[in-house]
């Protein structure tokens, strides 16, 4: 009997607030000209008081009540994060809390940034198919808001807040390509580039969180190449080929890296998911997002094969090949 993962409920929640690149202008010298053309952002999300435990509970109490589950049914809960609500105990164990899972399931946070949502899919699938667990819940949720320099035009005018989930459970399959569920995943690190992408702060450095400061154009480098070296490695290890995939989701941080990304991989512009320009940045939230938010609106169906790539600080990157 060969065991996949099946993905089987999403959700997501964006917090109320919308800031504009004309109300960014209004607080740093920018423009909405320059944002749009160099970032693809026309607006993002901002929470006012929701915490990133708060967006991921209600992201995902909508994936369990899109796949007829209840909170009972989970036998491990990941979030995946760049900003938990506290240092320690990990957010999970808090959004557990809050959806009612019973106690003694497994609840951890991932720390791998924009990649978190691959990694926490590349670990709940492997649980999985271990037969160590049947049913989780992985969420990738930020508050950036709460790690931005406001008065920082290089960083303030990139990223958003809000949350995405993805339920999967175990299911018998053939053990071919043709299986719906998580046909494959990769994960990557590149410790050599830990400076050029990171928080000017930490618990045991500063004993404060820090602001986001970055080197752009290496990120912007290394995200192009690294996003679609992912992707083909995951659609490797799938044996799946390029012209048989419905949709490429890359990670959301700027129109151009995805563009570039679409065109070093020869895939025509409507394959490719983009939601970067009513998101901003998300950090490990932007991929659950995008995902769910396309699934709620009908475009990606049942049956369609996605593509997931992702990179952020670390640098860390990955793929995975799903088919719904
Ligand atoms: N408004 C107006 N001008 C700005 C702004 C702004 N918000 N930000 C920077 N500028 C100015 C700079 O000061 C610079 O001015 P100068 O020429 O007088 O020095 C000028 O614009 C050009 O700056 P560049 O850095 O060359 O602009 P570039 O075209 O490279 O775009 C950007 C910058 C958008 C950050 C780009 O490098 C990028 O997207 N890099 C990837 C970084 C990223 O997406 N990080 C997110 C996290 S990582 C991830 O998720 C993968």
């Amino acid at each position: 009997m060969f065991i996949r993962s099946k993905l089987i409920g999403f959700g997501h929640y964006l917090p109320k607030k919308i800031l504009t690149n004309d109300d960014l202008s209004h607080m740093v010298e920018t423009s909405d000209e320059w944002i749009r053309t160099r970032t693809g952002i026309c607006y993002r999300h901002i929470s006012e008081s929701e915490t990133t435990a708060d967006m991921a509970t209600k992201a995902a109490s909508n994936a369990l009540k899109s796949a007829g589950l209840t909170a009972n049914d989970i036998d491990l809960v990941i979030l995946a994060s760049v900003t938990p609500d506290n240092t320690t105990p990990a957010s999970a164990v808090k959004i557990a809390r809050n959806l009612g899972v019973r106690a003694g399931i497994p609840a951890f946070d991932i720390s791998a940034a924009c990649s978190g949502f691959v990694y926490a899919l590349t670990l709940a699938d492997n649980m999985i198919r271990l037969g160590q667990i049947k049913t989780a819940i992985i969420i990738g949720a930020e508050r950036l808001s709460k790690i931005v320099d406001w008065t920082d035009r290089n960083t303030c005018v990139l990223f958003g807040d809000g949350a995405g989930a993805a339920v999967l459970c175990a299911a018998e399959s053939t053990g071919t390509n043709a299986d719906t569920g998580v046909l494959s995943t990769c994960i990557y690190s590149d410790g050599s580039q830990y400076d050029n992408l990171q928080t000017d702060g930490g618990v045991s450095t500063t004993q404060n969180a820090g602001f986001v400061s970055m080197n752009g154009k290496e990120v912007f480098k290394h995200a192009v190449v690294s996003l679609s070296e992912a992707a083909e490695n995951a659609l490797q290890q799938a044996q799946i080929k390029k012209e048989d995939i419905d949709w490429l989701l890359p990670h959301q941080a700027n129109i151009r890296i995805i563009d570039s990304v679409g065109e070093r991989m020869e895939l025509p512009k409507e394959k490719v998911i983009v939601t970067v320009d009513h998101h901003g940045n998300t950090s490990a939230a932007s991929i659950p997002l995008a995902l769910s938010e396309n699934i709620s609106a009908g475009r990606i169906k049942k049956g369609d094969i996605i593509v997931l790539t992702a990179m952020g600080a670390g640098f860390t990157w990955g793929g995975a090949v799903i088919r719904l």
